[in-house]
């Protein structure tokens, strides 16, 4: 039997999908990391001004609709036509900006996310207890991972639900910082950008009680280099 996403070692997490080769955090990309086997996928998300969760990288839709506008100033009404597949390739023309639950509907039964929280111009208010309601509600909370470089938002992730995997993102990076942090909120994991990490920093992590995930490596050579130092899996463009 496959064992659980968290017990997958090495635990390989499609960054924004299998966003090599598909536009990143589109249903298409989540659909090929699916075919492809990944136990999970990454992605990002933000929330509308009619708060509405939905998957993107950036605050603003400019490099991959072509619209030079922020998600915090549109509604979902406002993204529902964009094209955010085009600037990949013809053949995606048509992809959408994907809202959080048809992320999750297109991952069917099997699959693990990890969410990552990003910030807008302003904060976006109830964001955290929208998730968490919503993971719940959809029966995710024990396949989600939920990761985010902004500290205070997974404070309240970890006030709203007591037991839900935490990944820990610093930037810069800083290993006495993702310590702190990651104790503080007794979080599952730690992301420390691939280029930083030493079997030094995997020991002292793996010894306080942290799985570690760097991010992003797509070179084989690279994939291997952090598998022989011991890390728990990795994020990759090419899962
Ligand atoms: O979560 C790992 C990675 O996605 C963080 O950076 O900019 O790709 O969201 P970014
Ligand atoms: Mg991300």
């Amino acid at each position: 039997m496959t064992p659980r996403w968290s017990e997958r070692r090495p635990l390989i997490i499609a960054h924004r999908g299998a966003s090599a080769d598909a536009p990143e955090n589109t249903l298409a990309a989540f659909q090929l990391a699916r075919r492809r086997g990944a136990a999970m996928v990454e992605f990002d998300i933000h929330q509308t001004s009619d708060r509405r969760l939905v998957v993107l990288h950036d605050p603003t839709l400019t490099r991959t609709t072509g619209v030079r506008a922020t998600v915090a100033d549109c509604s979902l009404a406002d993204l529902a036509d964009l094209d955010a597949g085009s600037w990949f390739g013809p053949r995606f023309a048509g992809q959408r900006v994907p809202t959080l639950e048809a992320v999750l509907a297109a991952l069917g039964p099997r699959m693990a996310v990890n969410i990552e929280l990003k910030s807008g111009p302003r904060p976006y208010p109830g964001l955290e207890v929208r998730l968490v309601t919503m993971l719940r509600r959809l029966g995710w909370l024990r396949r989600a991972l939920i990761s985010s470089f902004h500290f205070d938002r997974l404070v309240r992730v970890r006030r709203l639900h007591p037991t839900v995997a935490i990944g820990i993102l610093v930037h810069p990076w800083s290993l006495t910082t993702a310590i702190a942090r990651a104790r503080r909120l007794a979080a599952w994991s730690i992301h420390p950008p691939a280029r930083e990490v030493t079997a030094a920093l995997v020991n002292r992590l793996h010894a306080g009680g942290v799985l570690v995930l760097p991010y992003t490596v797509d070179r084989p050579e690279e994939k291997a280099r952090l598998l022989r130092l011991g890390v728990d899996g990795f994020f990759t463009n090419d899962p």
